[in-house]
């Protein structure tokens, strides 16, 4: 392949990103800066999608034209990307005038394949999806994504003759099965399109906010339809063919899965009718998850990645969505998984390396490696298969299992200085070699782990690599080439630790304070100390900004859920009378099913003595419904009731969470002795 067009979705900007929307710019964003570093012209587009109803009304009610708005917001979006390093190549908004220059051109050649028509359009409308919606995508009557009440409209518009294109569509699925990715949505849109399709309405009357149909001065250009075509705009159609003929068609979109459709069928559809060529794929992600839900700011479930940028850096959170989540399906973020992921990966595993490979070699060698002539090195076949496993991994899309490899290095050479106890070689001349030998390793592994990392923490990476004495940039650098075994004399150089351990038990100096803490001298007894997990703590989250351990049964308010709060530099302590406050009952199960289209909710009945109740739980993933009833639960009997996926919870079952953050229950120790309705305290 002679170059790689690659873009995310465009975002809507009625409020700022959110760690969901975040996550998928910086999945695209590693892909990206994988193939610079695979050596392969590479240019990545984001951008915003303007033309939004929402946006229109949130800059009415700031008082701002829409545009001004929009503007403001670029910048809101621009400095959260810039913060998480995300290395786009352009910004496409789709009020710029190439954009519309474009929109219009398309639109133009669609209507002159006869593909629009005028026709009468009644029915439902999601603004927050701003998505047509039938009766039977509704639950009990709301958008199954927001849980809000579609507005019912009747217009005249203009529609697209989408059912033209499903056999073309279904050949182009069969011919390219790698048209769309993960085999789960293709699936899924390979069913849609079995089932047939309906033509859809591209455009809506009685709106200003928009671009102007070219033949109906009346009507602006549906915003899907619009926010589509910000693709081949960002690379010139219309207005810049050379561009254009560069670029197109793109390599990969990499898109929601709540947005799939759009992609995978309509777009596509709309390029056959204009004749421009098809993306050759797509991949629809899952989703960032919080307490089992979809981190969205309309449902009142998101997390600022600033703040999490805060807490821990960029590189931490770029590592943990990457490497945490299976790329292709929904993960969960909870605030103490990501500081337990930090402490086992970045302090104590990698950071560690990192700090003891600098400290032996400056201990032993005054800071310079060289391989001993002859020597088999023992690290260097494991590298090169983990190359080129990650290598296949990358190009499959597999982030997380490539993650997981470079991190196989990493371990294997912690594994390796074990074994081969630099520090007793250290104390016989006669095995001087033999020490040499292992400190060049143990570098050059380092060094190799830090490139293959490299998509996901640049900045850490960059450190790294200058600390094992690879001069070159990043951006100089190639897997394969550079990622190849090499017998390179270096100088190391010591630095303070990259990611101090967190300890959130104790008082300690703050992660900033502790960055800047000296090195520790050495014994000759041991392998050499090194500073590299001093324990710090670090803030930690408010009660509104961390899912609640303990009660993970049921999310609470969104309002409550919101982790808007900056962080606290301590757990507060409640006061008797305030702990007095919650109601704890004994409860049983008296039934229990689960809760359409929710993998973490379960709806549970309770008999609490003196009334039976419905309580949300989001334990799905632990209990089966039938293996709840019966048994013997704790209660928050007086939280305010709040619905979840339409349903009414009256209460929260508690439960704890293991360390792979799955629920268990809080029980009784005899349950015949307190029964039903009893106060825990
Ligand atoms: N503007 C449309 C996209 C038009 S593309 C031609 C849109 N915007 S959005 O702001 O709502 O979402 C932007 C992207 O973020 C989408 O791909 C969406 O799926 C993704 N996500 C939104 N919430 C998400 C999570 N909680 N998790 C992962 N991705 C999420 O849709």
């Amino acid at each position: 392949m002679s170059r790689f067009y690659l873009t995310t979705a465009i975002d809507y900007v009625n409020s700022r990103p959110h760690l969901g929307t975040a996550y998928e710019k910086i999945a695209a964003d590693v892909i990206a800066r994988y193939r610079r570093l695979s050596g392969v012209p590479t240019h990545f587009v984001m951008g915003n999608d303007e033309h939004s109803q929402n946006v229109y009304q949130r800059a009415t009610e700031r008082g701002l034209e829409p545009l001004a708005f929009c503007d403001q917001m670029e910048q809101v979006f621009r400095e959260v990307w810039a913060k998480l390093d995300v290395s786009f190549d352009d910004f496409i908004r789709t009020t710029e005038d190439r954009h519309r220059t474009a929109v219009t051109t398309l639109v133009q050649r669609i209507a002159d394949a006869g593909d629009l028509y005028e026709g009468e359009y009644e029915g439902w409308y999601c603004v927050s999806c701003e998505a047509f919606k039938q009766d039977k995508d509704l639950i009990e009557g709301n958008c199954p994504v927001h849980q809000t009440r579609p507005e019912w409209i009747k217009e005249t518009n203009h529609f697209f003759r989408l059912s033209k294109y499903r056999d073309r569509l279904l050949e182009h699925y069969a011919a390219n099965p790698g048209f769309l990715v993960p085999e789960v949505r293709r699936n899924e849109m390979l069913r849609l399109l079995e089932r047939g399709l309906d033509d859809i309405s591209v455009s809506r009357t009685g709106q200003s906010w928009g671009i102007p149909l070219p033949f109906d001065a009346t009507s602006v250009v549906y915003v899907w339809f619009d926010a589509l075509i910000n693709y081949i705009s960002a690379v010139g159609y219309g207005t810049n063919e050379a561009l254009f003929n560069e670029w197109w068609p793109a390599d990969l979109h990499v898109v929601g899965k709540d947005i799939t459709r759009f992609h995978a069928v309509v777009w596509p559809a709309m390029l056959m009718s204009a004749g421009v060529a098809l993306p050759r794929c797509i991949f629809g992600h899952g989703w960032v998850l919080q307490q089992g839900e979809k981190m969205s700011k309309s449902l009142g479930t998101s997390v600022d990645p600033l703040d999490a940028v805060d807490r821990l850096g960029p590189d931490p959170l770029r590592l943990y969505l990457v490497k945490e989540i299976a790329f292709g399906q929904d993960g969960d973020f909870t605030w103490e998984r990501f500081e337990e992921r930090y402490n086992v990966d970045l302090a104590n595993n990698l950071g560690n390396l990192v700090s003891r490979v600098a400290a032996m070699v400056h201990k032993y060698r005054n800071g310079r490696v060289a391989p001993t002539p002859g020597a088999v090195p023992q690290l260097a076949e494991r590298a090169a298969d983990v190359v080129r496993r990650y290598r296949l991994a990358m190009d499959d899309h597999q982030l997380h299992v490539a993650m997981a490899l470079a991190f196989e290095l990493v371990d294997a050479t912690n594994e390796f200085i074990t074994r081969s106890e630099p520090w007793g070689l250290a104390k016989d001349p006669e095995r001087a070699a033999e020490l040499d030998q292992a400190l060049f390793e143990m570098s050059e592994a380092l060094r190799i782990a830090a490139i293959l990392l490299s998509p996901t923490m640049p900045a850490s990476s960059a450190e790294i690599l200058r600390r094992v004495g690879e001069s070159r940039p990043i951006d100089e650098l190639r897997v394969g080439r550079d990622t190849a075994w090499s017998a390179v004399a270096r100088t190391i150089h010591t630095g303070p630790p990259l990611w101090p351990r967190l300890d959130t038990s104790g008082p300690a100096p703050t992660r900033a304070a502790a960055r800047e803490g000296t090195e520790h001298s050495m014994t000759d007894e041991t392998e050499p100390q090194t500073e590299a997990t001093p324990a710090v703590e670090t803030p930690r989250p408010t009660e509104t900004s961390a899912p609640d351990t303990t009660a993970v049964a049921m999310p609470v308010t969104g309002a409550a859920a919101a982790p808007e709060a900056p962080p606290a530099p301590a757990e507060p302590r409640l006061s008797f009378d305030e702990f007095m406050k919650l109601t704890l009952r004994v409860a049983t199960v008296v039934a229990a099913e689960a809760i359409p289209k929710s993998k973490k909710l379960l709806k549970v009945t309770v008999d609490l003595g003196t009334e039976q109740r419905t309580v949300v739980a989001g334990i799905a993933r632990a209990y089966a419904p039938d293996a709840l009833i019966g048994r013997t639960v704790v209660v928050v009997a007086n939280l305010e009731k709040a619905k979840l996926m339409g349903v009414e919870s009256n209460g929260m079952i508690l439960a704890a969470t293991d360390p792979d953050m799955n629920p268990v229950l809080l029980t009784l120790d005899d349950p015949e002795k307190a029964p039903p309705g009893s106060r825990v305290r």
